[in-house]
């Protein structure tokens, strides 16, 4: 089954090719589990050495031998793994970030979007469509922030918090190109989690200090990150609501946490920011946008998943611009960081 002709640009008359491009779409859900599978099961971190045969991964892993094989066969058929003959299999580039804790990992980001609290509220997307908002609360029994603030659930808000990291991998090394901090020397990454974007702006810049504001059960990843990079001294993390308060800084950086809340609460969090913000200081907001209609874009899929687990969406321009001229900000700057995502530094007015 090809890897193509899954976007719009395919205007088939053919209904044996048009069945066959709904199966390979449908498919996908599949493509979802084996990278689940090979993350899961530590698979690629097995294979981190060279190939192996399956039964040997799967007697380190403790799983069935057949089973295993058959997911690392799957895996070979979408660029994964490699099959190197007699059931042994070594890792491809894309494999290769399914291990754990190398740099450019995408581990953490497959499991914690296969995972429980996600997954489950994809089963009520139908609904969220038809009442126009998440069904969470049917799906978890609470609201996606809160189900990862619960001490019962703290693995999966850490491996959350991982994955907005591997997230961040995309993005941030862009971002730190494109963003000037010339004049700046306190910067507040707003909803930081475990601050992997002020940490690497911090990097490029040894004058910043730095502030991570997250809710109280997250911050204390970004201190052991910071503590990893040698930066703990500059980088202070603090508990605490945006939608209530956010710290005084010259640069606020808002990385993917518009897309998570409707207009009103966006104006809440960007309007205390403008409260706070020191003269002259300005923020940076990255955000997917989404683009001209009936083209294929990733931030119209993305906003399918905001849909399903929060209550926000993706945005257009026009649709940040309204939240920032109802929130004292206008747009100084726009520029694409990578993979979709976008930049937009904005200026009090
Ligand atoms: C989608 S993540 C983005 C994290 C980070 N900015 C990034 O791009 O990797 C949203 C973050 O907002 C945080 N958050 C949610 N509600 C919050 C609140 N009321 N106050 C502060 N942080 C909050 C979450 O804990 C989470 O870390």
């Amino acid at each position: 089954m090809s890897d193509t002709n899954r976007g719009t640009d395919v205007p088939s008359s053919d209904p044996a090719a048009d069945a066959a491009a709904i199966f390979d779409l449908l498919i996908g859900l599949v493509r979802a589990q084996v990278l689940r599978g090979i993350a899961a099961l530590h698979i690629a971190d097995h294979l981190s050495d060279g190939a192996m045969m399956a039964e040997e991964v799967a007697k380190r892993e403790g799983s069935h031998p057949q089973a295993t094989y058959r997911l690392m066969r799957a895996a070979s058929s979408i660029g994964l793994l490699s099959y190197e003959g007699d059931r042994r299999f070594s890792l491809t580039g894309r494999g290769r970030l399914l291990r754990s804790g190398v740099p450019g990992s995408m581990r953490s980001l497959v499991l914690a979007q296969t995972g429980q609290a996600l997954w489950q509220s994809w089963a009520h997307f139908s609904e969220a469509v038809r009442a126009g908002g998440a069904q969470t609360k049917k799906a978890l029994g609470m609201e996606i922030f809160e189900y990862y603030s619960k001490p019962e659930n703290s693995e999966e808000a850490a491996l959350f918090a991982q994955a907005m990291g591997n997230l961040s991998g995309l993005v941030t090394q862009g971002a730190v190109a494109a963003l000037s901090t010339a004049g700046v020397s306190t910067v507040v990454d707003v909803g930081g989690s475990n601050g992997d974007f002020v940490l690497a702006l911090m990097e490029a810049d040894p004058e910043l200090r730095g502030q991570v504001l997250d809710l109280p059960h997250v911050v204390e990843s970004a201190r052991g990150e910071a503590d990893k990079r040698g930066l703990s001294g500059r980088l202070s993390a603090v508990g605490g609501d945006f939608f209530v308060e956010v710290p005084p800084a010259d640069l606020y950086l808002v990385k993917t946490i518009l897309h998570d809340w409707d207009d009103d609460q966006c104006t809440t969090i960007l309007r205390n920011c403008r409260s706070a913000v020191n003269e002259g200081g300005r923020a940076l907001v990255v955000e997917m946008v989404v683009g001209e209609i009936g083209k294929p874009d990733l931030a119209t899929l993305s906003d399918m998943a905001m849909l399903t687990s929060t209550n926000g969406m993706e945005r257009d321009l026009d649709e940040f611009d309204a939240l920032f001229a109802a929130s004292g900000w206008r747009r100084s700057k726009t520029y694409p960081v990578g993979n979709g995502y976008f930049g937009m530094e904005v200026d009090a007015v």
